[in-house]
């Protein structure tokens, strides 16, 4: 059966390493019809939307995308397609495990840990304004609603998923308010899961031990900005952004991409790691009941990550993005 899934290629890197990762899931033997959709600069040249209308729409009916990252102007500009595509979904979970690979080498060889990022709120509402010439004011929005939903995915993900804690992260010594009220909800819903253990950072003691003892830490949930920081530091413990994958789930959707972003400076140059994009395509097709071909995907790329002649750059390789997903392909064929 073949399967219609929409897929975001996006900017920068984005186009190589979803080319990469398509051929690879073809490869693999799992049939799907892409629903290509622009978003960012792209999008607005052709319908004067970053966000086009048509996009939302593929994601609603096909209930599933594929993305790769779109470059957000900083300072002035349009604001983030990824934001926003975020908020008008309601995707609001952002899922990050982070593991070591094989044969990739890092700081740390046991690094094993899940990051729950809340996606809709915090200071990505986007509300920013001027109060007077030199002075700027950004609203940090945190909801019990939000704050409770994203706890519950965070407790009930550990639930499946078999994994014995949940650390809250927040700043509420400071923003007692704000990151009061999140780690209000997420102490109430951790009485509902007496099974697994609860715990409690502040955010920038938990930046220090991650980096010291990342063994310590299991399913972390954080409000949206330190979701995002936490992201990349726990990315550069397993072997940096080129590794590590993601996944927004709301109640209706979910649009599987990576951490890492457009890497404008390797664009263009077949010089990306598609891993980061593979193993979001491999949540994807997990999702999607996939779960052979998933496993196929994971056993060629430790295969190629072990025998250690075709890697890319970023892991201390010279393969290209291409020369990289060949060896994956040749890997896959080799296992049939
Ligand atoms: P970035 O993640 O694009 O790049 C940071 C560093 O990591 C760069 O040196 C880059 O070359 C490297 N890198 C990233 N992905 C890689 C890969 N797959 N293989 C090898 N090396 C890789 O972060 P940056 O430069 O801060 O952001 C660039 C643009 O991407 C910005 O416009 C930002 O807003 C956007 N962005 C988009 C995201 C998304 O679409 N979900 C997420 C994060 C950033």
């Amino acid at each position: 059966m073949t399967r219609t899934l929409t897929l975001i290629s996006g900017d920068g890197i984005g186009p190589e390493v979803s080319d990469a990762v398509i051929r690879i899931i073809e490869a693999a033997g799992v049939a799907i019809a892409w629903d290509r959709q622009d978003a960012g600069l792209a999008a607005f040249h052709k319908t004067g939307h970053t966000l086009p209308a048509e996009l939302l729409d593929s994601v609603r009916r096909n209930k599933v995308a594929l993305k790769g990252p779109v470059t957000t102007p900083i300072g002035a500009g349009f604001t983030s397609v990824n934001v926003g595509l975020r908020q008008a979904l309601d995707l609001y979970a952002n899922l990050r495990p982070v593991i070591n690979l094989p044969g990739v080498s890092s700081r740390f060889q046991n690094v094993d840990l899940v990051i729950v990022r809340e996606n809709t709120e915090d200071l990505y509402a986007g509300l920013e304004h001027v109060v007077v010439k030199g002075v700027v004011e950004s609203l940090k929005i945190i909801t019990e609603a939000a704050s409770l939903r994203i706890a519950e995915f965070a407790f009930s993900y550990a639930r499946r998923y078999g994994r014995k804690k949940v650390t809250a992260i927040h700043k509420a010594n400071i923003m007692k308010l704000s990151d009061g009220l999140f780690i209000d909800c997420t102490r109430t819903v951790a009485r509902r899961y007496p099974e697994i253990a609860y715990d409690e950072r502040i955010v920038d003691a938990a930046c220090m031990q991650s980096v010291m003892v990342p063994e310590r830490f299991d399913v972390l949930v954080l409000p949206n900005l330190y979701g995002d920081i936490v992201s990349d530091l726990c990315a550069g413990l397993v072997g940096g952004l080129g590794v590590v994958p993601g996944a927004n789930f709301g109640t209706d959707y979910a649009v599987f991409e990576a951490v890492h972003g457009s890497a404008p400076d390797i664009a263009g140059r077949n010089l990306a790691n598609p891993t980061a994009l593979l193993q979001s395509a491999v949540m994807m097709l997990r999702h999607i009941g996939e779960v052979t071909a998933a496993d196929r995907i994971m056993a060629a790329l430790a295969r190629v990550l072990l025998d250690g002649t075709t890697r890319t750059r970023d892991l201390g390789g010279t393969a290209t993005t291409t020369e990289f997903a060949a060896a994956l392909m040749d890997a896959l064929a080799d296992a049939r």
